[in-house]
């Protein structure tokens, strides 16, 4: 059904205008109290056996929606009853900004993959966290928040941009993720770099630690798929000493690797970050290559094309203790989260693994 949806109505519109579209009949429906109730508890069905802890949160099981989708927090309870396990809003930054200009949100449908160079279009920091503060939750879903530096801000002026969203929004956050990895703001993946990223991560944890006195928000850092290996290590080895949460691999990226025959030329020579099915391969080895550096010490959320629960099976193998989507539920729609959830439990079940957390890891841990 979705599928004809997608034909005859969304592949027909502007990708962004689609997305608005489909966000509001999600966040319409959340707010009929019937309708909620029926879908949440026809496409979030809990499986027990795939209850999860991460960083001291509990959660229902290990997908959740990458960040991207609502970047402004206006939609959390309508994505949760679809299934969610966890929901990272943003990416915010310290002051609202208007991202790129449109075109800027590309469909590759051969590809089962998006291009994107929104460029961080938010409400920014203050009226995100003021969203936030006067939320009443209807379903209990861990919120993550991801925070970016502001376009016009200097980039000697990042770290106080980065302060001033993580004083403002840790509050409300379950778990804050910095972000340093998006292609489309200029010079914000320099910021991996470990000599930029190391101050910028102990400011925003101090700042975490400020705003949120009596309990310590958990940190993360998005990484980009297309580091260098000694980058990557690099990264790992930060984290760790700095004790960081956890890292999440990978944002989107810059390579045009992976597509096929019948991709549209005029559309992969667009700018921006790729994701979806292409990104599959790259994002995997990249958690492998983490896992392998961090083991059991950081928390891994595994990102990047996964469309299936056997992908996200397999980044739970390598290492993921988390895992999340975008692209694929446009392709997939509605329904993605709960056949993924179905197809996990029965993976688990019929795995040598009793939890899901011991699976965490095993392939890699296996190839050492
Ligand atoms: C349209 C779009 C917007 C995105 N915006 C953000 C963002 O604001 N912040 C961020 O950290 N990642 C952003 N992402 C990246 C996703 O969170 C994710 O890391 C990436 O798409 C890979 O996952 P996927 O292949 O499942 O889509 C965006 C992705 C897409 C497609």
């Amino acid at each position: 059904m979705y599928k004809l949806l997608f034909r005859l109505v969304f592949r027909r519109m502007d990708p962004e205008q689609a997305h608005h579209l489909a966000f509001r009949w999600i966040r319409l429906a959340a707010r009929i109290p019937v309708l909620r109730t029926f879908l949440a508890a026809a496409l979030a069905p809990r499986h027990p056996e795939l209850r999860t802890e991460a960083f001291g949160l509990r959660m229902h099981g290990p997908f959740g929606l990458a960040a991207g989708f609502d970047k402004n927090a206006v939609g959390i309870d309508g994505l949760a009853m679809l299934g969610f396990d966890h929901v990272e809003i943003g990416t915010v930054t310290g002051e609202p900004q208007p991202g790129n200009p449109p075109k800027r949100l590309f469909r590759l449908v051969a590809d089962r993959a998006l291009i994107n160079r929104m460029g961080f279009n938010n409400d920014g920091s203050l009226a995100v966290a003021a969203r936030l503060a006067s939320r009443r939750p209807v379903f209990r879903t861990v919120v993550g928040v991801n925070i970016g530096k502001t376009k016009a801000v200097p980039e000697a002026e990042a770290v106080a941009d980065y302060v001033k969203s993580a004083e403002r929004l840790a509050p409300y956050a379950d778990y804050l993720v910095v972000n340093v990895s998006s292609p489309n703001t200029p010079g914000l993946r320099d910021l991996q770099a470990v000599e930029h990223l190391r101050p910028l991560l102990t400011a925003v944890r101090e700042a975490a630690d400020r705003a949120v006195p009596g309990r310590r928000v958990p940190l993360l850092v998005k990484i980009a798929p297309d580091l260098a290996d000694e980058d990557i290590d690099a990264v790992a080895d930060l984290a760790v000493d700095l004790g960081l949460d956890g890292i999440i691999a990978t944002n989107t990226t810059i390579a045009r690797e992976g597509l096929g025959l019948r991709s549209q030329p005029a559309l992969v020579k667009e700018t921006g970050g790729l994701s979806g099915a292409p990104l599959k391969e790259r994002s995997l080895q990249v958690l492998r290559r983490l896992y392998a550096r961090v083991g059991d010490r950081i928390t891994l959320v595994g990102v990047g094309g996964i469309e299936t629960a056997e992908d996200a099976w397999q980044r739970i193998l390598a290492g993921a203790t988390l895992v999340q989507g975008y692209s694929a539920f446009v392709y997939r729609g509605p329904f993605w989260a709960r056949t993924l959830h179905k197809g996990l439990a029965a993976r688990l079940r019929t795995s040598p693994y009793a939890t899901l957390a011991d699976a965490v890891g095993a392939d890699t841990r296996k190839a050492a």
